[in-house]
């Protein structure tokens, strides 16, 4: 009941990011190509060298695992890392949303 109220609390608070008009896809590539691409490459494969070089699998992003993963999720491991992930610096709050609807489009 909690997670409703919430929900119907951030509908009501944030409509215009919940009626469709959520990050720009375009904008998005372009600031996860500066700055994610190095270590996700630019569909969300995974850079192989940087997994070895880090020791680490890093999650193909247009997999359920991390599709299945929340916007807020998202935004936390972007702007606090996430395991051997580094928080990633310099992204404006919009950006990290135009990130966020770049990531969403690769599921398709
Ligand atoms: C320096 C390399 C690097 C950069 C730059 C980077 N990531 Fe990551 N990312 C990783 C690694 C490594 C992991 C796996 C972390 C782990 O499991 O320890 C990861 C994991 C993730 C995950 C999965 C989160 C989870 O909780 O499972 C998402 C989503 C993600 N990155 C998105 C992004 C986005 C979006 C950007 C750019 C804004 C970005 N990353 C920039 C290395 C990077």
């Amino acid at each position: 009941m909690k997670l409703v109220a919430a929900l119907v609390i951030l509908t009501l608070s944030t409509p215009a990011v919940w009626a469709g008009s959520k990050g720009d896809v375009q904008a998005g590539k372009a600031a996860f190509t500066t700055s994610c691409k190095t270590c996700h490459g630019l569909t969300g494969e995974g850079n192989p060298a940087i997994a070895k070089a880090l020791k680490v699998n890093i999650p193909v992003l247009a997999s359920k695992e991390v599709q299945g993963k929340s916007d807020e999720d998202l935004k936390k491991a972007i702007a606090t890392g996430t395991g051997k992930m580094k928080p990633v610096q310099g992204l404006s709050s919009r950006q990290v949303q135009d990130v966020i609807s770049y990531v969403r489009s690769l599921a398709k």
